[in-house]
């Protein structure tokens, strides 16, 4: 493999800044919200520069975007790529930098003429985020099996649309079945969107494991009452059982320790008045856990808090999924290849975990698969700070180009 072959790092960069135009916001976010019309525009972006390349692209039934090469051989394809779709008030990188990076590796082995043994095949998966629709990692779940595409279809936004409506809406309902492509490996390339290797200053994180993760949400009903006449013993506040709620979840993790998370993301209150004790309150629960039977012992200690609350604070809690991923170790094929990659490039790397969800632990259900870190900045992702450098940027992207090359062959 020729030394000196490498990415165009400033094609790359001005892709990622075209991409982030859409979903921009005054005080420099983007909200990119899965099929909404910011997420179509990029979308069409995003299939324009694969036509143009000359691929053949394919938007399967949930709108997963697919951009194929044909091998020297007619084998299963080594899949790469990541999302487009964004948190609100996002950073420019996750998602956006794996999907994009992928496209410069395929333009890449275009330019220099590099046929490789196996297809390649680029992809950007529909809503990974689960922001607006709480499925996460919705089209790579639908790819893989894991979830039907009624199912899938059905998924209730936020904002009372289903994805169904929305897909056909922005024009991504596609015919292609998704997973008919079934891939031999599949690499993503991501930011770490955590500290570890910002701090230990080391370019590139070879990813073995990714994090389980629980979303419910729950909602509790009480009595809506006057906040001056109503005594403070005998009030059903749905608001004081939602902050006992969060401030349990605090100590839920520390009787755990280790890596165990939990995060209230989303909290609303009604009727919402200040002189009205709530009697109505809906949050989120995040849990996350690399030990799938902590995650478990974590999700049963949440129901155990709920019952308590509920009982003393005189209210009725239900609870409501809307995500499950499990945590997984990556086979060690695609690892050991991104390490190799690395090598090649004098880049020194660290095997790691991700305390982030991607799609990546959902395709390991369907072919072996692995990530490609590099470093964020102080840690921070999912936040207009999110930050990584030009030279990590085409680290990553080369480390992705040989990893891939690896996987061809
Ligand atoms: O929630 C996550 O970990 C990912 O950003 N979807
Ligand atoms: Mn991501
Ligand atoms: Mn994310």
């Amino acid at each position: 493999m020729n030394r000196e072959l490498g990415v165009n790092s400033s094609r790359l960069l001005a892709r990622l800044d075209e991409l982030a135009q859409f979903g921009a916001m005054q005080g420099g976010g983007i909200t990119r919200l899965a099929l909404s019309d910011a997420d179509r525009d990029a979308r069409d972006r995003f299939v324009s520069w694969l036509e143009a390349l000359g691929l053949a692209v394919y938007v399967d039934a949930i709108g997963n975007i697919l951009g194929f090469r044909p091998g020297g051989e007619d084998l299963a394809p080594v899949l790469f790529g990541s999302h487009l779709d964004t948190v609100r008030d996002a950073g420019r990188f996750d998602g956006a930098y794996g999907v994009l990076a992928a496209l410069e590796v395929l333009e890449t082995l275009i330019e220099v003429g590099l046929e490789t043994r196996r297809p390649l095949a680029v992809v950007a998966f529909t809503n990974e985020e689960g922001v607006r629709f709480p499925t996460d990692m919705l089209g790579s779940n639908v790819y893989s099996g894991a979830l039907s595409l009624e199912e899938a279809y059905a998924v209730p936004g936020f904002d009372g649309l289903t994805v169904g409506d929305e897909l056909r809406r922005i024009g991504y309902a596609g015919e292609f079945p998704p997973g008919a492509l079934k891939p031999y490996a599949y690499v993503e390339l991501h930011i770490e969107q955590g500290p570890i290797l910002d701090r230990s200053s080391i370019p590139i994180g070879v990813v073995e494991t990714v994090t389980g993760i629980s979303w419910k949400e729950l909602t509790i009903c009480g009595a809506a009452n006057h906040a001056g006449t109503t005594p403070m013993d005998g009030r059903r506040d749905a608001g004081l059982a939602a902050a006992r709620i969060i401030t349990g979840l605090r100590q839920l993790t520390l009787d755990l320790g280790g890596d165990q998370r939990a995060t209230c993301g989303m909290l609303s209150l009604e009727p919402g008045a200040v002189n009205v004790i709530p009697g109505r309150a809906v949050l989120t629960v995040d849990l996350r856990n690399g030990d799938e039977s902590t995650l478990e012992e974590a999700e049963r200690r949440l129901a155990g808090l709920v019952a308590e609350v509920a009982q003393q604070e005189g209210v009725t809690i239900t609870a409501r999924k809307l995500a499950r991923v499990r945590a997984v170790a990556f086979n060690p094929m695609v690892p050991a290849a991104v390490e190799a990659a690395a090598a090649d490039l004098h880049l020194a790397s660290l095997r790691m975990g991700s305390g982030a969800g991607h799609d990546a632990q959902v395709m390991a259900g369907l072919c072996p698969a692995g990530m490609v870190f590099i470093p964020s900045r102080d840690g921070i992702s999912h936040s207009p700070h999110e930050y990584s450098s030009p030279e990590a940027l085409a680290a990553g992207a080369n480390v992705l180009l040989r990893t891939v090359m690896k996987l061809a062959e």
